[in-house]
């Protein structure tokens, strides 16, 4: 398999996705959750036999790996990634199984270039989020592909990530707002989303994968553990004073220890796994 080195010149905030990625890249498959997550999807998206797919924020390859297996010998798929380090991986792991139907791609979602029509299926899990232009980069993947081909997008709901919400509760109360774009707000704002940029039949599957975690880990989402955000590239924390950063800081931690159960701090992490069809414009009328 060919392992080239690609480059490709990314702002500043998808720089600093990268860099996060290619840090979690050695310990990415260490948990179980990411796969099972993209199983879900396959399953919801329908892939089957002969399909030609593309995989958007492939990471370590789970679902070019998985949906290999599915579409056999006369499919293909491709998996497109902006981090070296998971790419990388994914390519080892595809070696190592001697999937001869797939290919992976370093490349920017937001502006690939494939031919019109080329996919039955386009495949996005744990991903979304980061997309600076997401109904642009939805319309763009609608060209992609085929008439009558599915669309399967795995995401977090609002609500989801309890360190996250805190974290964003209180530094908006020091007029810092963080992650405005990175959730797609209501079923609603979510669904408008797809069907602007020309899906239909949209199906949004909402599914609770969330635990009791320890206090530690869910104070583990402040600051120091900043993501990139998207239209937000600079750390948005620098902005606040030394006595403005430990007060906020004291209040994120007494906001979190105040949610502190027996069995730990309840995390939510709703997810939801939108599906949406480009009608084959010849049966467009009929529907
Ligand atoms: C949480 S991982 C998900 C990986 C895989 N889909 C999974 O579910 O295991 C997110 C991946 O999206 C990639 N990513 C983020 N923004 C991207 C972009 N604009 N274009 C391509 N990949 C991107 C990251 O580099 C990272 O590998």
């Amino acid at each position: 398999m060919n392992k080239m080195v690609e480059q490709l010149s990314l702002n500043n905030y998808k720089q600093g996705i990268a860099d996060l990625y290619n840090r979690r890249s050695k310990t990415y498959d260490d948990s179980n959750w990411h796969l099972q997550i993209c199983r879900r999807l396959l399953e919801y998206s329908q892939v089957s036999y002969g399909h030609q797919i593309l995989d958007i924020g492939t990471g370590t390859g789970h679902i070019v790996l998985e949906a290999s297996r599915i579409v056999g010998n006369s499919g293909r798929v491709i998996g497109i990634d902006i981090a070296a380090g998971m790419l990388e991986k994914a390519r080892d792991k595809a070696e190592a199984s001697g999937l001869g139907n797939v290919k992976f791609q370093m490349a920017d979602a937001e502006s690939l270039n494939f031919p019109a029509n080329s996919f039955d299926r386009i495949l996005c899990a744990n991903t979304f989020p980061w997309i600076e232009n997401k109904a642009r980069t939805l319309r763009l993947w609608h060209h992609f592909l085929k008439p009558d081909g599915l669309i399967g997008i795995h995401t977090p709901a609002n609500t989801a990530y309890v360190g996250y919400i805190v974290f964003r509760e209180v530094l908006a109360k020091y007029g810092i707002e963080l992650e405005p774009s990175n959730r797609l707000g209501t079923l609603e704002t979510c669904r408008n989303l797809f069907l602007n940029a020309g899906f239909e039949e949209i199906e949004i599957r909402t599914e609770q994968h969330g635990s009791y975690i320890s206090l530690d880990k869910a104070k583990a989402a402040w600051g120091g553990n900043y993501l990139p955000t998207p239209g937000q590239p600079e750390n948005t924390l620098s902005r606040l004073s030394q006595t403005q950063l430990q007060q906020a800081k004291a209040e994120f931690e007494a906001e979190l220890e105040a949610r502190q159960t027996e069995q730990g701090v309840w995390n939510d992490l709703t997810t939801w796994y939108v599906i949406g069809r480009k009608l084959d414009e010849k049966n467009a009328g009929k529907l």
